[in-house]
C-alpha cells in the first residue's frame, strides 16, 4: 500500500460457502472499514463463496491443487496469484489448505486464519467435530495468524460459543459460525486500522507498531 489513507488490500482465500468472506464484503461497506477485498482465491472451483465474490464485483481465480503436478508447484502457484494482488492482509476465510513455504516466505506475519475452535484446543480440519466429541461445555472460534503448523500461530482474538447438551457437529458449527463472522469481519478491521504486533505468542491490536507495510507519503 502506498497510501496511508488508501484502505487496505484483503486478499482472502476460500474453500467452501464464503459466509465468513461475506461477512468482510459487507463489513468494507462502511468507509471507516479502513480494509477492501481486492481478490478472492479459491482452491476449488465449486466453492460458492466466488459465486458471492462475484455479486460483490470482487475478481475471483481458483488454484486448484489437482492442476499443478506436485504439492510444491501449486504452493508457488498460489503465492504467485495472491502475490498478484499486493495484499496487505492475506485472510484465510474457510480456507481448507495448509500454507506452504512459498506464501509464509512472502506474507509470513500479514496471514490470517479463522478456526471453529478455541485454540490451542480441538486444532485441525475437525474443530467442532472434536469440541463435540471431547465433551467440551465451550467452545468457541478463534482468529490467528498463520505459521508453519496447523492452527499453531499466535492468537489474534477470540470468542466463545457454549455447547448445548443436543447439539450436532452441524447445529454447533452454525451458532460458532455466526460469532466467528462478526469476530473476523471486526478483527481484520482492527488489525488494518490500527495496527498490531507481536511479542512471542502474545498479539497487541492496536499497539503503535504498525505491522502493515503503509508508507505515509500521502
Ligand atoms: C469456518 O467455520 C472456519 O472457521 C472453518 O470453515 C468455516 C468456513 O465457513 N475453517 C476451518 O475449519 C479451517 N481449519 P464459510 O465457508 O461459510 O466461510
Amino acid at each position: 500500500m502506498t497510501n496511508s489513507t488508501a484502505p487496505a488490500r484483503l486478499v482472502v482465500l476460500i474453500s467452501g460457502a464464503g459466509s465468513t468472506m461475506r461477512a468482510v464484503l459487507e463489513a468494507q461497506r462502511d468507509p471507516g472499514y479502513g480494509a477492501s477485498v481486492v481478490a478472492v482465491i479459491s482452491d476449488r472451483a465449486d466453492a460458492a463463496g466466488l459465486e458471492i465474490a462475484r455479486e460483490h464485483a470482487v475478481p475471483t481465480s481458483v488454484v486448484a491443487l489437482s492442476d499443478f503436478s506436485d504439492r510444491e508447484a501449486w504452493d508457488r502457484a498460489l503465492a504467485e496469484e495472491v502475490e498478484r494482488h499486493e495484499p496487505d492482509l492475506v485472510v484465510l476465510a474457510g480456507f481448507m489448505r495448509l500454507i506452504g513455504a512459498p506464501s509464509l516466505t512472502r506474507f509470513g506475519g500479514r496471514i490470517v486464519n479463522t478456526h471453529p475452535a478455541l485454540l490451542p484446543a480441538y486444532p485441525g480440519a475437525h474443530g467442532v467435530r472434536d469440541a463435540l466429541a471431547g465433551g467440551a461445555k465451550v467452545t468457541g472460534c478463534t482468529v490467528m495468524l498463520v505459521d508453519e503448523g496447523v492452527d499453531t500461530g499466535p492468537i489474534v482474538a477470540q470468542a466463545a460459543v457454549e455447547v448445548w447438551d443436543d447439539d450436532t457437529e452441524s447445529s454447533l458449527h452454525e451458532r460458532i459460525k455466526t460469532v466467528e463472522r462478526s469476530l473476523v469481519a471486526a478483527t481484520v478491521g482492527r488489525m488494518v486500522r490500527e495496527g498490531w504486533s507481536v511479542d512471542g505468542r502474545r498479539v497487541t491490536v492496536g499497539d503503535t507498531a504498525k505491522n502493515l507495510n503503509t508508507e505515509d507519503d500521502a
